[in-house]
């Protein structure tokens, strides 16, 4: 009965009459920098989240050649700070935002080249969709980057990167710059004009102290608002997924749903999120498989890492192959379909809405 009652079709409420009177008050109103609420509700009370960012899918097969172009035209280094390329959605330009919140960025370095290092307030992460030989240094830290790696530069950490190889290197970056932005709490600093360490391991400092499952060190009993592992790498992501898969078979309870596997990435000094404003997990459908449709508030954006299906995003079906990215805004709905065995790589703001209790989320066939 109150969904019938709302804003859009409550349209004689406070329309006053047009006159000279009402003119030369709403004249006195812009004179002195107010607006009022009357004539601006629809907009900032809408019934639900009507983003201005739209739902939108980039594809690999056009983002790629476009990033080894500019690794031929435009040098990396200190100013620029890194060879990146936002996702600009439609519905946010001038800026380079993939989401109200989010930036995403394919990021390429050519052979032998150095990022600079520097720190930032911003979260970030890197998703390696193909290719190695790329170490990024995090607070003095050199991890290796390969396929199917998630890495971490919480904020304030400084990093670079280096091409240790003949060959370039592209992935995906996903920061809080849109929000960081609008709050205003960015701060920036430079480090080296090089890496602080061009070693390369096969393994980082921070991985081999903390990556054994369930177990904890005695010398870091302190939790922290970020993970401290800098690498997840991608044999414990697909093990993972295989299990709970194979369990399924089994008959156990182990997938989200029907053919459905998934893990979040958490920090396991608290079991929450990887960083306190960006959320990471991974996907794996069975071929065949198609998710129940699913709302939610906040931005979410997906890559595919490898196989075949499609996204139905607002009621549009867009094929997606590997490294296809698309974004699906605050409560568009949205629905995965597996062609062959599908996996996908997914990112959100997720922790910025459920830790300030907006987080609202609705999923087909569930009351
Ligand atoms: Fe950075």
């Amino acid at each position: 009965m109150n969904e019938q009652l709302n804003h859009e079709n409550v349209q004689h409420a406070m329309q006053p009459e047009d006159t000279p009177e009402l003119r030369a008050l709403y004249k006195g109103f812009e004179e002195e920098s107010l607006i009022p609420l009357w004539t601006q509700i629809g907009d900032l009370m809408p019934v639900h989240p009507k983003s201005q960012a739209v739902p939108h899918v980039w594809k690999w097969s056009k983002l790629l050649p476009l990033a080894e172009r500019s690794g031929e035209l435009v040098p990396v280094g200190r100013g620029g700070e890194r060879r990146a390329i936002g996702l600009a959605n439609p519905g946010l330009v001038p800026n380079a935002y993939v989401s109200p919140t989010l930036w995403a960025a394919i990021q390429y370095l050519g052979p032998r080249e150095t990022a600079p290092e520097h720190r930032h307030s911003q979260n970030a992460f890197r998703f390696v969709v193909e290719g190695e030989g790329v170490w990024t240094v995090v607070n003095g830290d050199p991890v290796r980057m390969s396929r199917g790696d998630l890495l971490l530069t919480p904020g304030w950490h400084f990093h670079g990167h280096h091409n240790d190889t003949d060959h370039p290197m592209a992935w995906i970056d996903g920061l809080d710059i849109p929000f960081s932005q609008q709050m205003d709490v960015g701060f920036f600093e430079f480090g080296s004009d090089r890496v602080t360490d061009y070693a390369t391991p096969n393994y980082s400092r921070g991985e081999r102290l903390w990556c054994h499952p369930g177990l904890r060190p005695l010398s870091a009993l302190d939790d922290t608002i970020a993970s401290p592992i800098g690498a997840y790498r991608w044999e414990h992501t697909d093990d993972a997924l295989t299990q709970q898969l194979l369990l399924e078979d089994e008959g156990q309870p182990a997938t989200v749903e029907l053919g459905h596997a998934a893990i979040r990435y958490v920090n396991p000094t608290t079991g929450g999120d990887v960083m306190p404003t960006i959320r990471c997990e991974f996907h794996r459908l069975r071929a065949g498989t198609q998710t129940a449709q699913r709302q939610e508030v906040g931005s979410t954006i997906f890559q595919v890492f490898e196989g075949r299906g499609s996204v139905v995003l607002n009621g549009d079906t867009r094929n997606l192959e590997k490294g296809d990215m698309f974004v699906a805004p605050s409560w568009i709905p949205w629905s995965l379909q597996a062609e062959t065995q599908f996996d996908l790589f997914r990112f959100s703001d997720a922790p910025i809405m459920e830790r300030l209790h907006f987080m609202r989320t609705r999923v087909e066939g569930q009351r």
